[in-house]
Protein backbone atom coordinates (compact mmCIF):
# COMPACT_ATOMS: atom_id res chain seq x y z
CA UNK A 1 0.00 0.00 0.00
CA UNK A 2 2.98 2.46 1.09
CA UNK A 3 4.91 1.05 -2.00
CA UNK A 4 2.08 1.98 -4.36
CA UNK A 5 1.70 5.64 -2.49
CA UNK A 6 5.28 6.32 -2.89
CA UNK A 7 5.54 5.36 -5.79
CA UNK A 8 2.67 7.53 -7.45
CA UNK A 9 3.95 10.39 -5.45
CA UNK A 10 7.02 10.05 -7.34
CA UNK A 11 5.46 11.21 -10.30
CA UNK A 12 4.13 14.03 -8.54
CA UNK A 13 5.47 17.94 -9.83
CA UNK A 14 4.58 19.85 -6.80
CA UNK A 15 5.63 17.35 -4.69
CA UNK A 16 9.24 16.91 -6.51
CA UNK A 17 9.62 20.96 -6.14
CA UNK A 18 8.80 20.90 -2.40
CA UNK A 19 11.26 18.19 -1.77
CA UNK A 20 13.73 19.39 -4.66
CA UNK A 21 13.89 22.79 -2.77
CA UNK A 22 14.89 21.69 0.39
CA UNK A 23 18.10 21.53 2.54
CA UNK A 24 17.35 18.57 4.69
CA UNK A 25 15.67 16.67 1.85
CA UNK A 26 18.53 17.30 -0.46
CA UNK A 27 20.54 16.65 2.02
CA UNK A 28 18.57 13.27 2.98
CA UNK A 29 18.80 12.14 -0.67
CA UNK A 30 22.65 11.57 -0.45
CA UNK A 31 21.82 8.48 0.94
CA UNK A 32 21.17 6.88 -2.36
CA UNK A 33 23.04 10.13 -5.05
CA UNK A 34 26.21 10.89 -5.10
CA UNK A 35 25.37 14.24 -5.68
CA UNK A 36 24.25 16.48 -7.81
CA UNK A 37 27.63 16.87 -10.30
CA UNK A 38 29.71 15.05 -12.17
CA UNK A 39 32.45 15.86 -9.90
CA UNK A 40 30.83 14.36 -7.29
CA UNK A 41 29.89 11.11 -9.29
CA UNK A 42 33.42 11.19 -9.93
CA UNK A 43 34.79 11.00 -6.28
CA UNK A 44 32.17 8.31 -5.31
CA UNK A 45 33.02 6.14 -8.53
CA UNK A 46 37.07 6.51 -7.37
CA UNK A 47 36.23 5.34 -3.69
CA UNK A 48 34.68 2.83 -4.78
CA UNK A 49 36.85 1.41 -7.58
CA UNK A 50 39.78 1.83 -4.99
CA UNK A 51 37.28 -0.80 -2.68
CA UNK A 52 37.45 -3.30 -5.25
CA UNK A 53 34.10 -1.96 -6.86
CA UNK A 54 33.21 -1.38 -10.45
CA UNK A 55 31.01 1.20 -11.31
CA UNK A 56 27.80 1.96 -13.57
CA UNK A 57 27.43 5.93 -13.74
CA UNK A 58 23.86 7.48 -13.90
CA UNK A 59 22.97 10.69 -15.26
CA UNK A 60 19.50 10.98 -13.34
CA UNK A 61 16.73 12.54 -15.44
CA UNK A 62 13.82 10.92 -17.56
CA UNK A 63 10.72 12.19 -19.56
CA UNK A 64 12.15 14.89 -21.27
CA UNK A 65 9.50 16.58 -23.24
CA UNK A 66 11.58 18.06 -26.18
CA UNK A 67 14.09 16.96 -28.39
CA UNK A 68 16.51 19.86 -27.16
CA UNK A 69 16.77 17.93 -23.71
CA UNK A 70 17.42 14.33 -24.83
CA UNK A 71 19.67 16.36 -27.20
CA UNK A 72 21.28 17.92 -23.70
CA UNK A 73 21.54 14.65 -22.03
CA UNK A 74 22.87 13.09 -24.99
CA UNK A 75 25.99 15.55 -25.02
CA UNK A 76 25.93 15.07 -21.31
CA UNK A 77 26.67 11.06 -21.55
CA UNK A 78 29.29 11.51 -24.37
CA UNK A 79 31.17 14.04 -21.74
CA UNK A 80 30.41 11.13 -18.78
CA UNK A 81 32.39 8.70 -21.64
CA UNK A 82 35.49 11.33 -21.37
CA UNK A 83 35.79 12.14 -18.23
CA UNK A 84 35.72 8.14 -17.31
CA UNK A 85 38.49 7.88 -19.65
CA UNK A 86 40.36 10.81 -18.08
CA UNK A 87 40.44 9.70 -14.87
CA UNK A 88 41.20 6.32 -15.68
CA UNK A 89 37.60 5.11 -13.70
CA UNK A 90 36.57 1.68 -13.61
CA UNK A 91 33.09 2.89 -14.67
CA UNK A 92 30.85 1.97 -17.08
CA UNK A 93 27.12 3.90 -18.06
CA UNK A 94 23.26 3.64 -17.24
CA UNK A 95 20.64 5.38 -19.09
CA UNK A 96 16.95 5.58 -19.57
CA UNK A 97 15.59 5.88 -22.93
CA UNK A 98 12.54 8.47 -22.41
CA UNK A 99 15.60 10.96 -20.90
CA UNK A 100 16.82 10.62 -24.73
CA UNK A 101 13.51 10.87 -26.20
CA UNK A 102 11.81 7.44 -26.39
CA UNK A 103 8.22 9.25 -25.43
CA UNK A 104 8.56 11.88 -28.05
CA UNK A 105 10.57 10.62 -31.33
CA UNK A 106 11.91 7.14 -31.65
CA UNK A 107 13.50 7.77 -34.60
CA UNK A 108 15.71 10.78 -32.44
CA UNK A 109 16.12 8.45 -29.62
CA UNK A 110 18.26 6.16 -31.69
CA UNK A 111 20.16 8.28 -33.17
CA UNK A 112 21.10 9.79 -29.80
CA UNK A 113 22.06 6.12 -27.81
CA UNK A 114 23.99 5.19 -30.80
CA UNK A 115 25.86 7.99 -30.93
CA UNK A 116 26.65 6.70 -27.10
CA UNK A 117 27.22 3.42 -27.76
CA UNK A 118 29.70 4.56 -30.34
CA UNK A 119 30.98 7.12 -27.95
CA UNK A 120 31.41 4.06 -25.15
CA UNK A 121 32.75 1.13 -28.04
CA UNK A 122 35.49 3.76 -28.99
CA UNK A 123 36.67 4.03 -25.34
CA UNK A 124 36.67 -0.01 -25.27
CA UNK A 125 33.62 0.95 -22.57
CA UNK A 126 30.12 -0.36 -22.29
CA UNK A 127 26.46 1.13 -21.98
CA UNK A 128 23.28 -0.01 -20.03
CA UNK A 129 20.39 0.88 -20.91
CA UNK A 130 17.98 0.72 -18.00
CA UNK A 131 14.12 -0.45 -17.94
CA UNK A 132 11.66 1.91 -17.23
CA UNK A 133 7.54 1.20 -16.57
CA UNK A 134 5.91 -1.44 -18.65
CA UNK A 135 4.74 1.22 -21.02
CA UNK A 136 8.46 1.25 -22.48
CA UNK A 137 9.47 -2.33 -22.38
CA UNK A 138 8.90 -3.30 -25.62
CA UNK A 139 10.12 -0.21 -27.02
CA UNK A 140 13.14 -0.52 -25.24
CA UNK A 141 13.70 -4.06 -25.83
CA UNK A 142 13.58 -3.50 -29.25
CA UNK A 143 15.91 -0.45 -29.57
CA UNK A 144 18.54 -1.66 -27.68
CA UNK A 145 18.60 -5.33 -29.80
CA UNK A 146 18.53 -2.79 -32.80
CA UNK A 147 21.22 -0.75 -31.79
CA UNK A 148 22.91 -3.76 -30.60
CA UNK A 149 23.31 -5.10 -33.89
CA UNK A 150 25.37 -2.40 -35.36
CA UNK A 151 27.75 -1.73 -31.78
CA UNK A 152 27.62 -4.68 -29.70
CA UNK A 153 28.74 -1.67 -26.07
CA UNK A 154 25.19 -2.01 -25.62
CA UNK A 155 22.89 -4.21 -22.99
CA UNK A 156 19.57 -4.31 -21.49
CA UNK A 157 17.64 -4.74 -18.50
CA UNK A 158 14.77 -7.09 -17.53
CA UNK A 159 12.48 -7.20 -14.54
CA UNK A 160 11.63 -10.28 -12.73
CA UNK A 161 8.17 -8.39 -12.06
CA UNK A 162 7.09 -8.54 -15.38
CA UNK A 163 5.09 -11.54 -16.13
CA UNK A 164 6.76 -10.98 -19.80
CA UNK A 165 10.43 -11.41 -19.30
CA UNK A 166 10.91 -15.17 -19.07
CA UNK A 167 9.91 -15.06 -22.54
CA UNK A 168 11.33 -12.23 -23.39
CA UNK A 169 15.04 -13.44 -22.64
CA UNK A 170 15.81 -16.05 -25.04
CA UNK A 171 15.05 -13.49 -27.43
CA UNK A 172 17.84 -11.01 -26.08
CA UNK A 173 20.23 -14.13 -25.42
CA UNK A 174 19.72 -15.17 -29.50
CA UNK A 175 20.52 -11.89 -30.17
CA UNK A 176 23.61 -11.75 -27.91
CA UNK A 177 22.48 -9.21 -25.51
CA UNK A 178 24.14 -8.77 -22.31
CA UNK A 179 21.46 -8.51 -19.61
CA UNK A 180 20.77 -7.20 -16.35
CA UNK A 181 18.46 -9.24 -13.90
CA UNK A 182 16.59 -6.90 -11.13
CA UNK A 183 13.42 -7.32 -9.48
CA UNK A 184 11.80 -3.66 -10.95
CA UNK A 185 10.88 -1.13 -9.23
CA UNK A 186 7.89 0.71 -11.02
CA UNK A 187 4.09 0.66 -10.24
CA UNK A 188 2.37 -2.05 -12.39
CA UNK A 189 -1.21 -3.41 -12.95
CA UNK A 190 -1.51 -6.68 -11.96
CA UNK A 191 -2.14 -8.28 -15.07
CA UNK A 192 1.67 -7.28 -15.97
CA UNK A 193 3.24 -7.62 -12.96
CA UNK A 194 3.29 -10.15 -10.36
CA UNK A 195 1.62 -8.62 -7.09
CA UNK A 196 3.06 -11.40 -4.87
CA UNK A 197 6.80 -10.88 -3.36
CA UNK A 198 6.92 -14.18 -3.54
CA UNK A 199 6.04 -14.69 -7.15
CA UNK A 200 8.47 -12.00 -8.53
CA UNK A 201 11.21 -13.67 -6.27
CA UNK A 202 10.63 -17.63 -8.16
CA UNK A 203 10.48 -15.80 -11.75
CA UNK A 204 13.63 -13.61 -10.47
CA UNK A 205 15.56 -17.27 -9.81
CA UNK A 206 13.87 -18.89 -12.86
CA UNK A 207 15.49 -16.03 -15.26
CA UNK A 208 19.06 -16.18 -13.68
CA UNK A 209 19.25 -20.05 -14.44
CA UNK A 210 18.08 -19.04 -17.84
CA UNK A 211 20.91 -15.71 -17.40
CA UNK A 212 23.69 -17.60 -16.70
CA UNK A 213 24.47 -20.31 -18.52
CA UNK A 214 24.47 -18.38 -21.76
CA UNK A 215 27.63 -18.15 -21.95
CA UNK A 216 26.76 -13.90 -22.33
CA UNK A 217 28.17 -11.86 -19.34
CA UNK A 218 25.42 -10.49 -17.17
CA UNK A 219 24.33 -8.30 -14.51
CA UNK A 220 22.77 -9.98 -11.25
CA UNK A 221 21.13 -6.89 -9.88
CA UNK A 222 19.62 -7.26 -6.55
CA UNK A 223 20.46 -6.77 -2.95
CA UNK A 224 18.46 -9.77 -1.56
CA UNK A 225 20.51 -12.02 0.41
CA UNK A 226 18.23 -15.29 -1.00
CA UNK A 227 18.73 -14.22 -4.45
CA UNK A 228 22.57 -14.10 -4.28
CA UNK A 229 22.70 -17.50 -2.33
CA UNK A 230 20.05 -19.17 -5.36
CA UNK A 231 22.49 -17.56 -8.19
CA UNK A 232 25.98 -18.72 -6.12
CA UNK A 233 24.18 -21.71 -5.82
CA UNK A 234 23.24 -22.73 -9.59
CA UNK A 235 26.31 -21.28 -10.92
CA UNK A 236 28.37 -23.97 -8.32
CA UNK A 237 26.22 -26.92 -9.36
CA UNK A 238 26.87 -26.02 -13.39
CA UNK A 239 30.68 -25.32 -12.77
CA UNK A 240 29.99 -21.80 -13.91
CA UNK A 241 32.86 -19.46 -12.50
CA UNK A 242 32.66 -16.43 -10.55
CA UNK A 243 34.21 -14.11 -13.24
CA UNK A 244 31.27 -14.89 -15.87
CA UNK A 245 28.74 -12.80 -14.59
CA UNK A 246 28.53 -10.18 -12.22
CA UNK A 247 26.61 -9.32 -8.86
CA UNK A 248 25.35 -5.69 -8.57
CA UNK A 249 23.69 -3.05 -6.30
CA UNK A 250 23.03 0.48 -5.71
CA UNK A 251 25.09 2.96 -4.25
CA UNK A 252 24.14 3.78 -0.73
CA UNK A 253 22.53 0.30 0.23
CA UNK A 254 23.75 -3.08 1.56
CA UNK A 255 27.77 -1.50 1.39
CA UNK A 256 28.10 -4.15 3.89
CA UNK A 257 27.12 -7.14 1.34
CA UNK A 258 29.16 -5.18 -1.82
CA UNK A 259 32.26 -5.80 0.69
CA UNK A 260 31.22 -9.17 1.71
CA UNK A 261 30.55 -10.62 -2.03
CA UNK A 262 34.61 -8.43 -3.07
CA UNK A 263 35.65 -10.51 -0.21
CA UNK A 264 34.73 -13.66 -1.36
CA UNK A 265 35.95 -13.32 -5.02
CA UNK A 266 32.93 -12.25 -6.86
CA UNK A 267 32.69 -8.54 -8.84
CA UNK A 268 30.63 -6.37 -7.56
CA UNK A 269 29.36 -3.49 -9.53
CA UNK A 270 27.80 -0.04 -8.00
CA UNK A 271 25.18 2.10 -9.48
CA UNK A 272 26.06 5.26 -8.67
CA UNK A 273 23.34 7.82 -9.91
CA UNK A 274 23.83 11.55 -9.70
CA UNK A 275 22.50 14.79 -10.84
CA UNK A 276 19.79 17.66 -10.41
CA UNK A 277 16.93 15.41 -11.51
CA UNK A 278 17.03 13.26 -8.25
CA UNK A 279 13.39 13.15 -6.84
CA UNK A 280 11.52 10.26 -9.03
CA UNK A 281 15.00 7.90 -8.23
CA UNK A 282 14.51 9.27 -4.47
CA UNK A 283 11.10 8.20 -4.01
CA UNK A 284 11.63 4.35 -6.08
CA UNK A 285 14.07 3.72 -2.92
CA UNK A 286 12.04 5.41 -0.32
CA UNK A 287 9.00 2.91 -1.77
CA UNK A 288 11.45 -0.09 -1.72
CA UNK A 289 11.79 -0.07 2.27
CA UNK A 290 9.31 1.16 4.67
CA UNK A 291 12.09 2.03 6.94
CA UNK A 292 13.95 4.44 4.55
CA UNK A 293 10.32 6.09 4.67
CA UNK A 294 10.33 6.36 8.73
CA UNK A 295 13.86 7.66 8.32
CA UNK A 296 12.94 9.98 5.63
CA UNK A 297 10.17 11.33 8.07
CA UNK A 298 11.89 11.52 10.92
CA UNK A 299 14.95 13.93 9.69
CA UNK A 300 12.37 16.01 7.85
CA UNK A 301 10.01 17.29 10.84
CA UNK A 302 14.02 17.31 12.63
CA UNK A 303 15.41 19.38 10.06
P1 LIG B 1 14.11 -6.62 -2.26
O1 LIG B 1 13.32 -5.42 -2.60
O2 LIG B 1 13.40 -7.89 -1.95
O3 LIG B 1 15.10 -6.24 -1.09
C1 LIG B 1 15.97 -7.19 -0.50
C2 LIG B 1 16.72 -6.51 0.62
O4 LIG B 1 17.58 -5.50 0.07
C3 LIG B 1 15.83 -5.74 1.61
O5 LIG B 1 15.37 -6.57 2.63
C4 LIG B 1 16.80 -4.68 2.12
O6 LIG B 1 17.68 -5.23 3.07
C5 LIG B 1 17.60 -4.35 0.90
N1 LIG B 1 17.02 -3.22 0.16
C6 LIG B 1 16.38 -3.27 -1.03
N2 LIG B 1 16.03 -2.02 -1.43
C7 LIG B 1 16.44 -1.20 -0.47
C8 LIG B 1 16.38 0.22 -0.30
N3 LIG B 1 15.81 1.02 -1.19
N4 LIG B 1 16.93 0.76 0.81
C9 LIG B 1 17.53 -0.04 1.74
N5 LIG B 1 17.62 -1.38 1.63
C10 LIG B 1 17.09 -1.94 0.55
N6 LIG B 1 14.73 -1.36 -11.39
C11 LIG B 1 14.11 -1.13 -12.57
O7 LIG B 1 12.88 -1.20 -12.63
N7 LIG B 1 14.85 -0.81 -13.68
C12 LIG B 1 16.21 -0.76 -13.67
O8 LIG B 1 16.82 -0.50 -14.70
C13 LIG B 1 16.87 -1.03 -12.44
N8 LIG B 1 18.22 -0.99 -12.34
C14 LIG B 1 18.84 -1.43 -11.19
C15 LIG B 1 20.23 -1.52 -11.13
C16 LIG B 1 20.84 -2.06 -10.02
C17 LIG B 1 22.33 -2.20 -10.01
C18 LIG B 1 20.04 -2.51 -8.92
C19 LIG B 1 20.67 -3.15 -7.72
C20 LIG B 1 18.69 -2.35 -8.95
C21 LIG B 1 18.07 -1.80 -10.06
N9 LIG B 1 16.69 -1.62 -10.10
C22 LIG B 1 16.08 -1.32 -11.30
C23 LIG B 1 15.88 -1.67 -8.85
C24 LIG B 1 15.31 -3.04 -8.61
O9 LIG B 1 14.32 -3.31 -9.57
C25 LIG B 1 14.70 -3.17 -7.20
O10 LIG B 1 13.67 -2.24 -7.06
C26 LIG B 1 15.69 -2.98 -6.08
O11 LIG B 1 16.93 -3.52 -6.38
C27 LIG B 1 15.17 -3.68 -4.80
O12 LIG B 1 15.05 -5.05 -5.04
P2 LIG B 1 16.03 -6.17 -4.41
O13 LIG B 1 16.42 -7.10 -5.50
O14 LIG B 1 17.17 -5.52 -3.73
O15 LIG B 1 15.12 -7.01 -3.45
Amino acid sequence: MMRAVLLKLSESARLKRWVTARKTTRRMSRKFVAGEELDDAVAAARASNSSGLKVSLDLLGESVTNAAQARAACDSYLRIFDRIAAEKLDANVSLKLTQLGLDIDEALCQELVESIVARASGYGNFVRVDMEGSAFTERTLNLAKRVRAKTPAVGVVVQSYLRRTESDVPGLLAAGCRIRLCKGAYKEPPEIAFPAKSDVDANYIRVMKLLLPSGIYHGIATHDPRMIAATEQFAAERGIGKDAFEFQMLYGIRTDLQRDLVCRGYTMRVYIPYGRDWFPYFMRRLAERPANMFFFLKNLFRG
